[in-house]
């Protein structure tokens, strides 16, 4: 299947006007009514301590210096709420963001949008969309996800698995994007339903723009028991064979937790927020250092504080709470989840786009 370089935006899939109430961002030339904490803006210098560095936020008047590459053009500059060496995130609305941006610019793009079940995020977001409209709004800012994504680039959706069975087909079928991976994360938190299943997995949607360009192996370690140190399995009598590294990353992932306690969440945002090991694991397996993510929905920032502490670049948008990552990305005061993941690099960085057995 051939990559699309560029998805022009199809107006013809008439969407009714309530379904999409786009809140326009300031443009650079409009900044003076916004409040004074959405002009602040950063640069961070970052220090050698001789086991690491530390990076210290400062002010700055200018934004990333790859801002300028992003645009389509010199009209659709937009002025950032907060900005790094690295990255530069948005105080607004992301259709607003992906609109501006040229083709063919981002290496992985990140989505973790509402779900559509009628919580209160903050007084600009609809969480309460006709299932109809609620799909169509996705499929808006999908189309633009894909346009602005680099040949070879991955895009991740986050998502109820009863929304990513419909948005996986779009992305494959109309957007012809390769579908890679339907990873299942397990859930802690979730009560029966009467009459179903019990839902106990979010759906993580991996698809990239033709052949990946990235693909990195990640390992898990052998899982060993705490109280007398053995192996928990038997490997069906191949634990010899096995990587000492561990065990390539599967598509269930029952390892990542919740983010509950207040050493991992923001007191000023009670909505859901994503564990830093999720996102470490899609940045580390979908991309190189300096390459650019971005994350439309920006919710608590996790994306965008992982960015940073791995060395990529990124570009986001927060429709509610920007004020509250800015207060996050410059403070550097929320927690990591504990992350044991092991990196294989031995393997070869691009292992292209074939499944093929493995050998673990
Ligand atoms: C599920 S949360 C994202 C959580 C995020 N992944 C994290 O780890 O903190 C979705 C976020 O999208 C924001 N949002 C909703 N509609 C938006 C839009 N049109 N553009 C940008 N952000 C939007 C909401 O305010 C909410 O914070």
């Amino acid at each position: 299947m051939t990559p699309r370089s560029a998805v022009a935006l199809d107006t013809s899939r008439a969407v009714p006007a309530s379904a999409y109430p786009a809140v326009p961002m300031a443009d650079a030339a409009s900044t003076a009514d916004r409040p004074p904490d959405h002009q602040a803006r950063f640069a961070w210098d970052h220090t050698d301590t001789g086991t690491g560095t530390t990076a210290t936020p400062r002010a700055m008047n200018a934004g990333p210096a790859f801002i300028d590459d992003v645009w389509r053009d010199a009209a659709s500059t937009l002025q950032p709420a907060f900005a790094s060496v690295r990255g530069a995130l948005f105080d607004g609305d992301c259709m607003d963001l992906l609109t501006r941006l040229r083709d063919d610019c981002v290496d992985t793009v990140f989505a973790d949008p509402p779900f559509n079940l009628g919580k209160k995020y903050g007084k600009r977001t609809n969480d309460a969309r006709r299932d109809d409209e609620y799909v169509a709004w996705c499929e808006f800012w999908l189309t633009e996800c894909v346009r602005v994504l680099r040949p070879g680039g991955a895009l991740f959706v986050y998502n109820l698995p009863r929304w990513n069975v419909l948005l996986g087909a779009f992305l494959a079928r109309e957007m012809e994007m390769t579908f890679r991976h339907w990873i299942a994360v397990e859930m802690s938190a979730c009560l029966p339903i009467a009459g179903r299943l019990h839902p106990s997995h979010y759906s993580l949607l991996y698809h990239t723009k033709g052949k990946p360009r990235v693909f990195r192996r990640i390992r898990t370690p052998i899982a060993i028991c705490r109280h007398c140190g053995g192996d928990i399995k038997d490997y069906g009598g191949h634990r010899k064979a096995l990587n000492p590294k561990g065990i390539t990353l599967k598509d269930v992932w029952t390892d990542v937790p919740p983010v509950r306690h207040a050493r991992y969440k923001s007191g000023k945002r009670k909505a859901n927020a994503l564990s830093t090991k999720l996102l470490e694991r899609v940045v580390e397996m979908s991309t190189e250092p300096g390459d650019l993510v971005l994350d439309p929905f920006g919710g608590s920032g996790t994306t965008f504080a992982v960015c940073e502490d791995r060395g990529r670049r990124w570009l986001g948008s927060e429709l509610d709470v920007a004020d509250v990552i800015v207060e996050r990305l410059s403070s550097g005061a929320l927690a990591r989840h504990d992350n044991t993941d092991v990196l294989d690099t031995d393997r070869g960085v691009a292992d292209g786009a074939g499944g093929g057995a493995q050998e673990d």
